[in-house]
This record gives structure tokens, C-alpha cells and sequence, in this order.
């Protein structure tokens, strides 16, 4: 080994020589997420030598002092240790820093100055990957900010530059339209790389291998077989010192918009004919087409909204929403959503699809949960069967990542009863490889110029257009706001909503 880790790339899908433009350096994003991604990808010696990063952010501070801050911060975050520290001497003159204010040109043309520095010392060919890691209000001064100063475009043919945008992309349709025209006064859409980190998960991917890798899940996806889905994301935390970003967005935008939408698209698409970015985007933007958009009566029938008060979760005692800092004491943001969505396809007509997301609930868990039809005719008396429940698989997102399927069999013992039990598959135990984090995956996909795991300008829209009756319900004040205590599945609302069904939440 040579004292460069980042001179071993031994592996196929090693990152091209390029320097990584972080806007919003000195934020939270780049100290918990992106930083340790990329410390991780130097580690697993998939960035080539000479790779380097520039933040760019509005706090003074010099090279040094930013490279220390980000070695301090992945350390921070569990990173660190003897062999990370060859990676960070590696970086030492590849980590620069470019104080400026967003609206002013001159930051942008120190940092195309830097950029030619870099590109002299460390060849790294004027190949770009720009990070808008910044507050969402910014991406327009950004991207304007770049154009003037040409450093939206490749310098030449064999070079590129990409811009990944982090969500949430817009408010609502109209504004995601209008910031996609400023967007793409800049860059052509092939440049632009929509970031939504669940697609980085494996568990996420490992939908369409579950679904298009087997002949024996396929057949049964369908609406002759499936009762419901049920989509969750809950979270055991609340919005900590996001208050003040949370306030503006709630779970709707938050969570569902991106997450939610993303996990649907693939557990709903059809068979992609060819397993590229092309091929998949087309057939994940066809299933959110399918998605009924509600009027503003379906909405007050189909959607609970809902914030938290103070419980306790996981033995803590926590505070209300309107309590934390940064959130306006009478605030009607959201921090739980339910919702059940209609799709109208030849593929799940007829079956419902019931999403919720919320912040302080009793655990973190995301799954895709599929229930199946029940027997047409059980053939035994219904005391027999008193432990059985409709047969399902279960997608686990996080954590505990894997496939459960629920199924009914016989209770040893003399007498003949039946109830469900579980057939569980861990991903922790049958591979032995490490995961990469989502982030890592990203960030690596986007250096190597693949998109399938970004989220295209048409995907994007289309999650709005799902989401936009639900938005004016909230904010014309139609849809009245539940409270819910923390550290519970959601308000009453919730479990109304399916009652009416006839059906129950699973309580992962
Ligand atoms: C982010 C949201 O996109 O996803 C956060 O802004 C949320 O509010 C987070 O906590 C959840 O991500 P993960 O990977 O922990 O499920």
C-alpha cells in the first residue's frame, strides 16, 4: 500500500478525476453527510488521486481551517481512525474554501479561479460536480451566480459539470416549474442530477431486484392479489434544531413530496424494458401519472394531517412541536401525514395505497408493507384460525433491513389451528458486506455520470402535481389539523381513516 490511499482505485466504478464544489460548506448537510461520504469513497479507494473539494459558503474562514473542520466533523460522525488519516494528508492540498456571499459575482469568480488552481495542480481535467447544499431559496442566486460566470459549462468536449440540488425541488408544481426554467437556463437537463437520498439506499434498489429478479413475486403484484399497500416512514425523533427550516415545510414537503413518492414510483411501476436511467425514470413517472389526483372534497376524506404534542418517546420525556425552538408557538405545520391514494392503472385498480410519515413516533422504521387477499373459502371453523391474518410482505427500508412474509401455519400440537408466522431475510446476515451509505452511492453515481437514481424534471413535477390538492387543502385551511401525542402512531384521525376501510395500521 503507498502512503496515497487515494491512489489505489483497484475497482470498477472509480470516480473520474474531478473536483466536488460543495455550496453551504459550513452547513449541517456537508458536515453529516457529505464529508463522511466522501471520506468513506477515499477509503474504499473509488476516488482517484488528486480529487478535491472546494465549500463554498458565507463564514470567513481559510483552506486550512475548513479541511480541519470537515476532518473534525467526519470524526465527529464515527469516520476518522489511523487509515482515514492517509486520506486526509491526501486531501491536504485539495480542500479549499471560498468565503462569499451568494449574490455577489465576486464569489463565483474567486471560485473559478480556485477551480483553475486545482485544476493546474492536481489534475483534475475541469471536470465538476457542484453541490447546492444550501437552503432551498438560493438555488435560483446559485445557479444565475454559476451561468455568469461560465462555470455552468464543460470547458471541453471530454470534460463535465453537474449540478446536484438537493430537496426539497419547489414549494409546490408551479414553483418547482419555475425554478426547473432557471435551472435549466443554465444547464441542460442531462447536467442535472435531483438528489432524494432513499434511491441511495440499497434497501430502496432493492425493490426492483426483489420485483424484477424473481418470477415468483411478479405474477402476484397486481390487484387480483393484492388487498393494500401500506407505505411508512416513521421517525422516533422530532424536528430538533430544524424548527425554523421545518416551519416551512412540514411533513408533506419534507418527507412525502420525495421519500414517499420515490418508494411508491418503484414499488408500483411496471417492468422496465431496459434497466437503465432512461428505462426506469420512464416507467416510475408513468406510475405517479397513475396516482388519482384528489379535488379538495377527496382530500378532507383521504388525508389526516396532524402535529405532536409533548409524551414520551423511548423513554424520554419530549416537548411539543410548537415548543421547539425556531417554531412559532400557534404554528399549523404538520409533522405527521396519512394518506390514502388512489391508482388508476389496469395494474392496482381497486387497491388502496395507504402512505403516513411522522416525526416522534414510537420508532424509526420505513417499510413497504403488501397485504394479500384473504382465501376465497377458509376450510376450517374460524376458532381454528384465530391467530391468522392475511398473508403479506413486508419491504423493511430501515433498520433491520430486509423481506418479511407473513403467512398462516399449523400450531404444533394435537388439535388443528392455524395462525400466522413470519419468514424472515436479513440483509445484515446474508451478505457480509459493508453498506454504503446512501450519500456515498450518490455522490459517486453523480462523479460517474449515471442519473437512474436522481429524480428527473418530469418525476419531479409529477410528485407535485399528487401533492398540490393536499397542499391547498392545508393552507386554505380545509383540512383541520389532529394533534397527536409523541411517541404514538398518530392522531385518531389516522386509524379512522383506515376503520372506514375496515382495515388496521400495521404497528411495525
Ligand atoms: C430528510 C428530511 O430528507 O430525511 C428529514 O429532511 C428526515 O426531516 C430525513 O429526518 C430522514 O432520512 P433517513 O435517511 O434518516 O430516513
Amino acid at each position: 500500500m503507498t502512503d496515497n490511499p487515494l491512489a489505489e482505485a483497484t475497482v470498477d466504478r472509480v470516480a473520474p478525476p474531478a473536483v466536488l464544489v460543495v455550496f453551504g460548506a459550513s452547513g449541517d448537510l456537508t458536515s453529516r453527510k457529505l464529508m463522511p461520504a466522501v471520506e468513506n469513497l477515499a477509503l474504499r479507494r473509488l476516488l482517484p488521486p488528486g480529487f478535491s473539494v472546494v465549500g463554498v459558503a458565507r463564514t470567513p474562514m481559510g483552506d486550512d481551517e475548513f479541511r480541519e473542520r470537515m476532518r473534525a466533523t467526519v470524526e465527529e460522525m464515527g469516520g476518522g481512525g489511523e487509515e482515514a488519516k492517509h486520506v486526509w494528508q491526501a486531501f491536504s492540498g485539495g480542500f479549499r474554501y471560498v468565503a462569499g456571499d451568494y449574490s455577489d459575482p465576486s464569489t463565483f469568480t474567486k471560485l473559478r479561479d480556485v477551480l483553475d488552481e486545482i485544476d493546474a495542480q492536481r489534475g483534475t481535467a475541469q471536470n465538476r460536480l457542484i453541490y447546492l447544499a444550501t437552503p432551498p431559496d438560493t438555488f435560483p442566486v446559485v445557479v444565475r451566480g454559476l451561468a455568469a460566470c461560465g462555470l455552468n459549462r464543460p470547458a471541453h468536449d471530454n470534460a463535465f459539470v453537474r449540478i446536484v440540488i438537493e430537496k426539497p425541488y419547489g414549494r409546490d408544481a408551479r414553483s418547482a416549474e419555475k425554478l426547473d426554467a432557471t435551472v435549466h437556463e443554465a444547464f441542460d437537463e442531462h447536467q442535472v442530477y435531483r438528489i432524494d437520498h432513499y434511491l441511495g439506499k440499497e434497501t430502496v434498489q432493492n425493490v426492483l431486484a426483489l420485483r424484477f429478479a424473481n418470477a415468483i413475486f411478479e405474477p402476484i403484484w397486481n390487484r387480483r392479489y393484492v388487498n393494500h399497500v401500506q407505505i411508512t416512514v416513521a421517525e422516533s425523533l422530532g424536528v430538533g434544531h430544524r424548527g425554523g427550516f421545518y416551519e416551512k415545510a412540514g411533513a408533506l414537503r419534507d418527507i412525502v413530496q420525495n421519500h414517499v413518492m420515490q418508494v411508491l414510483a418503484l414499488t408500483l411501476m411496471e417492468p422496465p424494458a431496459t434497466f437503465d436511467a432512461g428505462g426506469i425514470r420512464d416507467e416510475k413517472v408513468k406510475a405517479l401519472r397513475a396516482v388519482d389526483l384528489m379535488n379538495a372534497e377527496e382530500v378532507t376524506q383521504n388525508v389526516v394531517r396532524a402535529q405532536y404534542r409533548s409524551g414520551w418517546v423511548q423513554g424520554s420525556e419530549v416537548g411539543g412541536y410548537r415548543d421547539e425552538e425556531g417554531v412559532d408557538p400557534h404554528s399549523q405545520t404538520e409533522t405527521y401525514v396519512a394518506m390514502r391514494l388512489k391508482v388508476d392503472n389496469w395494474r392496482w385498480a381497486g387497491v388502496p395505497i395507504y402512505i403516513r410519515t411522522g416525526k416522534y413516533l414510537p420508532k424509526r422504521v420505513t417499510e413497504v408493507a403488501m397485504e394479500f387477499n384473504k382465501v376465497p373459502h377458509l376450510p376450517f371453523a374460524m376458532s381454528q384460525a384465530e391467530g391468522l391474518e392475511p398473508d403479506a410482505l413486508v419491504l423493511r427500508i430501515q433498520p433491520d433491513e430486509g423481506i418479511t412474509l407473513r403467512f398462516g401455519a399449523k400450531v404444533p400440537g394435537q388439535a388443528f389451528r392455524v395462525r400466522s408466522v413470519s419468514m424472515d431475510f436479513f440483509y445484515g446476515a446474508a451478505f457480509l458486506e459493508e453498506t454504503p451509505e446512501a450519500y456515498e452511492r450518490l455522490l459517486l453515481d453523480a462523479l460517474l455520470g449515471d442519473p437512474t437514481l436522481f429524480i428527473r424534471s418530469d418525476e419531479v413535477a409529477q410528485a407535485w402535481r399528487i401533492c398540490d390538492p393536499v397542499l391547498a387543502a392545508f393552507e386554505d385551511g380545509d383540512l383541520p389539523l389532529a394533534r397527536y401525542e409523541a411517541g404514538t402512531w398518530g392522531p385518531p384521525e389516522a386509524d379512522a381513516l383506515l376503520d372506514r376501510d375496515g382495515r388496521r395500521w400495521r404497528k411495525p
